[in-house]
């Protein structure tokens, strides 16, 4: 039977640490809001005026991932790139990627599903495997989001959120009577909320790209109904949680990590109370890279195994919620 194995992982920010107390310099908020409200302490931006694009991060993250791997870029049959924040709008960053790698010729798809970005992602890597049209996949997920945002009171609660950052994982195709790898996913939509979490250019439903009207209600920076998004996810992910669960054939006593996406320490421990998973069954890294969205999940996974906190045989349910609203679950088997 073919499986979809991660065979190594690699994650990077940039070097520009930003701490809440920094950000009190500019909006008119307190560090002890923002740690009770979101559980974060600091993030990572990039610093303004670096000539630097969200495949830039990506690509130090890729290189690290295919290095362990020991692969040549040239060796891959495709880039999956989950981004919220491409380099430009077109062409997707995707292909940017390919070039900087030197993966000559090899395909590049971006998908753009923001916080669950790397989940959809791994559905589309397993999908390609089991169709055997790929046998070595990258995929990457990177934000560059900082230079989005708008830093001040008025929008402060993105502006203390997001963050920048990629993580990324070599997926490979492996032969296997085991049953290891990716196991299971479930993943869902629903345009009824598109409003709630969006980011208006450089599409515009009227068609006009530029007014002074989006200006003005600064439809150029992206926008969130935070409390909506929240209800969404303490509800949606618990039942999506059960569901994976069952689709599996598991127990959450199956479970030996939870990787869940970092949008707010609250929604993770508000997941966690509902499934009953013990504390040190959840890895949170919130605290200290804010929300990086399509690249929160990679770069826990890897800071995971860097510190040994999982190892072979361990179960692993990836999960999140976010602007679409998309939200979805992954159960992966580490070989
Ligand atoms: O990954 C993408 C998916 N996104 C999410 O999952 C985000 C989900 N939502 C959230 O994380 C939370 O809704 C936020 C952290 C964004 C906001 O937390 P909240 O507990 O929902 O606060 P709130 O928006 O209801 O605001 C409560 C109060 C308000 O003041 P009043 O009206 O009670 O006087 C806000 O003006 O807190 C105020 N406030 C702040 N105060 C200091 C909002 N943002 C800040 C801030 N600093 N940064």
């Amino acid at each position: 039977m073919i499986r979809s194995i991660i065979r190594s992982t690699g994650r990077y920010v940039p070097d520009n640490h930003v701490t809440n107390h920094d950000l009190i310099e500019i909006i008119d908020t307190t560090n002890e809001w923002i740690v009770q409200r979101t559980g974060i302490e600091a993030r990572y931006w990039v610093k303004e005026g670096d000539d630097v694009g969200t495949s830039d991060l990506a690509l130090n993250a890729a290189k690290i991932a295919l290095e362990r791997a020991s692969w040549n870029p040239e060796e891959l049959d495709l880039i999956v790139f989950a981004t919220m924040t491409p380099d430009v709008n077109v062409p997707g960053s995707g292909t940017i990627l390919q070039d900087k790698l030197g993966a000559k010729y090899v395909s590049a798809i971006d998908i753009r599903q923001q916080c669950t970005g790397f989940l959809y992602g791994l559905e589309i890597c397993d999908a390609y495997i089991c169709s055997r049209k790929a046998k070595k996949i990258l995929l990457v997920g990177a934000e560059y989001q900082s230079r989005h945002l708008e830093k001040t009171t008025a929008n402060r609660d993105t502006a203390i959120i997001f963050a920048d950052g990629a993580g990324a994982v070599c997926i490979e195709a492996l032969e296997t009577e085991e049953e290891v790898g990716f196991i299971t996913s479930i993943l869902h939509a629903d345009g009824n909320f598109s409003d709630a979490l969006k980011f208006g250019l450089p599409a515009k439903k009227s068609g006009k790209v530029i007014t002074k009207s989006i200006v003005e209600n600064k439809e150029h920076f992206p926008y969130m109904d935070g409390k909506s998004v929240f209800i969404q996810a303490i509800t949606r992910l618990p039942k999506l949680g059960e569901a994976l669960l069952q689709k599996a054939m598991m127990s959450i006593e199956d479970i030996d990590m939870v990787v869940p996406h970092q949008a707010n320490l609250r929604i993770n421990e508000a997941f966690r109370e509902r499934m009953k998973i013990p504390k040190e069954k959840m890895y949170n890294n919130i605290q200290r890279y804010g929300n990086t969205t399509a690249a929160t999940i990679p770069i826990a996974f890897d800071e995971l195994l860097e510190k040994q906190m999982v190892k072979s045989g361990d179960t692993i349910m990836f999960i999140g919620l976010g602007a679409g609203l998309t939200w979805g679950g992954v159960i992966y088997k580490i070989i």
